[in-house]
């Protein structure tokens, strides 16, 4: 049996994230849920954002699934999704894109990995005011942070067959913090002679994802480029509600989508399920059902290409639930 936290979130995140529970729970695994909530609908009840139920169950069951959390603008609390990544270090923010059959995308052969520096970056949280028409965020990148998750991307590539992989950094303007980024991804790289580094610069990348993303097998770059170039990613395949993401430190992983708790479509039982389904997947796979996790992947890719119970942002008519319940039939005739 296995013992995993689970934290709705805001918005969308309770629809889908309990469509994620049955559909983990339809392939028979023995998961023993514990649900505690944090984010700004538990702060207009609580008063407190992250109530320490939640670190509690982190730290006890080590295994996230985790719906969105709505981060105000501007003014009003910081991000909780960047608390916990640094709380406990899940260094690497794994997000893999790939070509879903059924959707009609210009690009046949989308297959790309993701990963994102989680930990530091222009998402350190130094910033300070410095008058009233000044303000300064500190960029921060260590040789440690650095090496980690680039060791990690390098090492997904070679468990994985892959050939390439894209370090993506802006080390011509930022020669000290992206050129340390830079020059650690040249010092993995030769610790890997069959695997070929890619050096791209960020703003080209986005215009070759956009051209070429088929050329592209791992990319591994810092926080804030990691985070922008997933949501252009998302934009390849079919949008935000199909990609998953992972954010894995060491012994505590949380599993979550690329999107946000889209406010816009909240509530109205119409959210894409899959981006937290796969999570889900790739949580599985994470504790070693590799099985569990392939039948669900199956079952989406299926309900997709099949095209009858698919969800409005993929052209189609169905519900949250709908969509969720052809997903399980599909599990349960396997
Ligand atoms: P978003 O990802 O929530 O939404 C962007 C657009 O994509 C919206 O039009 C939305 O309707 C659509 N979309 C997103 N997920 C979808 C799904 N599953 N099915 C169908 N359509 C979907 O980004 P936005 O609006 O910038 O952020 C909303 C809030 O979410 C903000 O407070 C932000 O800080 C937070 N956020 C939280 C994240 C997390 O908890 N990991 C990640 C990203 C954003
Ligand atoms: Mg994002």
């Amino acid at each position: 049996m296995y013992n995993i936290t689970l934290i709705p979130g805001d918005g969308i995140g309770p629809e889908v994230t309990m469509a994620a529970r049955k559909i983990i729970d339809a392939t028979g695994i023995d998961v023993k849920w514990e649900i505690v909530n944090a984010g700004a609908n538990v702060y207009e009840k609580k008063g407190v954002l992250v109530p320490d139920e939640v670190y509690t169950s982190i730290e006890k069951n080590k295994v996230v699934l985790k719906g969105p959390i709505t981060t105000p603008i501007g003014c009003g609390f910081r991000s909780i999704n960047v608390l916990l990544r640094k709380k406990y270090d899940l260094f690497a923010n794994i997000r893999p894109v790939k070509k879903i059959k059924g959707i009609d995308t210009p690009f046949e052969n989308i297959n790309l990995t993701i990963f994102r520096e989680n930990t530091e970056g222009l998402y350190s949280g130094i910033e300070k005011k410095e008058t009233e028409g000044a303000a300064q965020a500190i960029k921060v990148i260590t040789k440690k942070a650095s090496l980690r998750i680039i060791k990690e991307a390098f090492d997904y590539a070679k468990e994985n067959s892959k050939k390439k992989v894209a370090v993506v950094h802006k080390a011509n303007i930022m020669k000290l913090t992206d050129g340390l980024f830079l020059e650690c991804a040249r010092e993995v790289s030769k610790e890997y002679p069959d695997i070929e580094l890619q050096e791209v610069i960020v703003d080209n990348m986005c215009m070759q994802l956009v051209m070429n993303p088929e050329k592209y097998e791992v990319i591994v770059t810092t926080n804030l480029y990691g985070d922008i170039l997933s949501d252009l990613c998302a934009g390849l395949v079919g949008g935000l509600g199909l990609v998953p993401g992972a954010n894995i430190g060491k012994g505590i992983a949380v599993f979550e989508a690329v999107h946000g708790s889209a406010p816009d479509i909240a509530g109205k039982n119409i959210a894409n399920p899959t981006a937290v389904i796969l999570s889900g997947a790739m949580m599985l796979n994470y504790l070693g059902e590799k099985e569990k996790s392939d039948l669900i992947i199956d079952a989406v890719q299926r309900t997709i290409e099949e095209g009858k119970y698919i969800t409005k942002d993929l052209g189609g008519i169905s519900t949250t639930s709908e969509m969720t319940k052809a997903i399980i039939e599909k599990i349960s005739k396997k």
